[in-house]
C-alpha cells in the first residue's frame, strides 16, 4: 500500500533509534543513564489523584464532553490563564474563547491545521520543539526558521525575526520556557517582540506556554501580549497538565484564542478526534490548578540542583565555553563544537558536518549515557539533556560526559 505524500514527508525522529538501542544495553545488564526525558518521573499531585478517583462513578465520566471541553472547564481556564498570565481577555472588543484538546502536542496540530494555508509561512526558532516543523509542512506550510546559539543563550536576535517576516508569514511559534534549550526569554526581549508584531499587522503568534510553570531561577517568564493586551487578538496561548501536573500520559492540553479561531479548531477536532478525556476534564473541574505551584516546589529544587551539577563540572572540568545558565522547563543543550572531543569528529576547522547522531551514538555506546541529538530540534553539533534524572545517577553522568567532552574516555564501556 502506498503511502501519501503528505504522510512520507514526515521526519522519524533519531532519538527512537538511540533509545531502543539503550534498551538492548540495559536488557544486557549495562548501567544506562537516559537523559532523555521529557516528563517528570513523579506522581501527579495527591489532591488532583484524588478529584481524578471521585469522578470515577459518574456516567458523565465515561461519555463524550462537548467538542471544545466542558464550559465549566473552558471558563475555568480562561480566568486561569487571565490570574497567572496577569492579562484580561475582556475590553478587547473581541471575544475569547477555549479548546480543551488530547495534549498541548494536539492543540499546536489544531491551531496549524485551523491557521495554514497551502505555501504559508510559519516562522520557528531554531533550536526548536522537535514537532513544529512536521506539522507545519504536514498542513502544506512552509517552515522559516531563525536560528539562536549558546553564544547568545538561545534566545533569537529580534532583527533576525524581522529579516524572516515577509508577506507570506501567517504565524510565529514561540515557546518560551523553551524546549530544548531550557531558558526562557527576558522581559526586554518581549517588550522588543511585542514591537516587532505591532510592525507587522497579518503576523499571528502561537505562544506554546507548556513549561509556564517550570521555571526555578527568576525573573519569571513573561510574555509579549502583558506589554501590548492588544496583541491578544492575534495570539493563541497553549498550556497543559503534562508538565505542571506531571500528567504526560493524561492527555489534557488547550489553548486560549480569539472565538473564530477556536470555532475552526473546533470544527477540525469535532471532525477529526472528537473531544478530549472526559474524566481528566471533570477532575480538572474540581481540582485548584493554584495548588500544583506547592507541587512544583521541590520539582524545581530538582531541577535547579542538577543544572548546578552542570555548573560545577563544567567549571572543573575547563568546559565554561559551552555552559549557559538553564533556568526553565526540563534541559540543557550541549554545544559539541565548543568542546576537545570534537577535533575526534570534525575533519577540519571549516567542517560543516552534523555529527550530532554519531557523537550520541558514540556517548551511549562508550558511556552509557542517552541524549537526544540536536538533529532533532534543528541545531548541529549538539545535544539535549534532560535534568529530571535523581541526583546521584546524573552526578555520576555528568562526570562521564565531561570527561568525554575533554576527549577522555575510550571504548571502555562495552568491554
Ligand atoms: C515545547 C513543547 N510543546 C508541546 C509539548 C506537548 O505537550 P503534551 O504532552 O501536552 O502534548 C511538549 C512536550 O514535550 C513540548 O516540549
Amino acid at each position: 500500500m502506498e503511502l501519501s505524500s503528505r504522510v512520507k514527508g514526515i521526519a522519524e525522529s533519531v532519538t527512537l533509534k538511540l533509545n531502543s538501542k539503550a534498551m538492548e544495553l540495559a536488557e544486557s545488564g549495562k548501567q544506562v543513564y537516559n537523559l532523555t526525558a521529557g516528563q517528570l518521573p513523579f506522581r501527579p499531585p495527591q489532591d488532583f489523584i484524588e478529584a481524578i478517583r471521585s469522578e470515577l462513578d459518574f456516567l458523565k465520566s465515561y461519555q463524550y464532553s462537548p467538542v471544545s471541553g466542558f464550559v465549566e472547564l473552558r471558563k475555568k481556564i480562561i480566568k486561569h490563564i487571565e490570574q497567572t498570565r496577569g492579562v484580561s481577555f475582556t475590553n478587547l472588543g473581541e471575544e475569547f474563547d477555549c479548546v480543551v484538546s488530547n495534549g498541548a502536542k494536539h492543540a499546536i496540530s489544531n491551531i496549524l491545521g485551523a491557521l495554514i494555508d497551502p505555501g504559508d509561512e510559519a516562522i520557528i526558532i531554531s533550536p526548536y520543539w522537535i514537532s513544529y516543523p512536521e506539522m507545519i509542512k504536514f498542513c502544506r506550510g512552509v517552515p522559516i526558521e531563525v536560528k539562536s546559539s549558546i553564544f547568545d543563550v538561545f534566545t533569537p536576535h529580534i532583527s533576525d525575526i524581522r529579516k524572516a517576516i515577509s508577506e507570506k508569514t501567517k504565524v510565529i511559534i514561540i515557546n518560551s520556557p523553551n524546549n530544548p534549550a531550557g531558558i526562557h526569554y527576558s522581559d526586554e526581549w518581549m517588550q522588543e517582540f511585542a514591537e516587532l508584531l505591532e510592525e507587522n499587522t497579518h503576523v499571528n503568534v502561537i505562544s506554546d506556554e507548556i513549561y509556564f510553570e517550570v521555571c526555578y531561577y527568576d525573573p519569571k517568564p513573561s510574555y509579549f501580549y502583558q506589554k501590548k493586551p492588544e496583541l491578544l487578538k492575534r495570539t493563541i496561548i497553549v498550556d497543559g497538565i503534562s508538565k505542571a501536573f506531571a500528567s504526560t500520559g493524561l492527555r489534557i492540553g488547550y489553548c486560549v484564542g480569539p472565538k473564530n479561531i477556536c470555532k475552526g479548531i473546533e470544527n477540525l477536532q469535532g471532525q477529526l478526534t472528537s473531544s478530549a478525556n472526559s474524566l481528566i476534564q471533570r477532575a480538572m473541574m474540581n481540582y485548584d490548578f493554584s495548588s500544583s505551584s506547592q507541587f512544583l516546589i521541590p520539582v524545581k529544587n530538582h531541577l535547579r540542583d542538577n543544572a548546578n551539577v552542570i555548573r560545577e563540572k563544567f567549571k572543573e572540568a575547563h568546559l565554561m565555553k559551552c555552559w549557559y545558565q538553564p533556568a526553565s522547563a526540563f534541559y540543557f543543550m550541549i554545544d559539541f563544537s565548543q568542546t576537545l572531543v570534537f577535533e575526534r569528529y570534525a575533519k577540519n576547522r571549516t567542517d560543516k558536518t552534523d555529527y550530532s547522531v554519531l557523537i550520541c551514538e558514540d556517548i551511549l555506546i562508550e558511556l552509557g549515557v542517552v541524549i537526544v541529538p540536536g538533529s532533532d530540534f534543528g541545531m548541529t553539533n549538539s545535544a539535549r539533556l534532560s535534568l529530571v534524572l535523581h541526583k546521584e545517577a546524573f552526578l555520576e553522568a555528568m562526570d562521564k560526559l565531561v570527561n568525554f567532552l575533554n576527549g577522555g574516555s575510550l571504548k571502555t564501556y562495552l568491554n
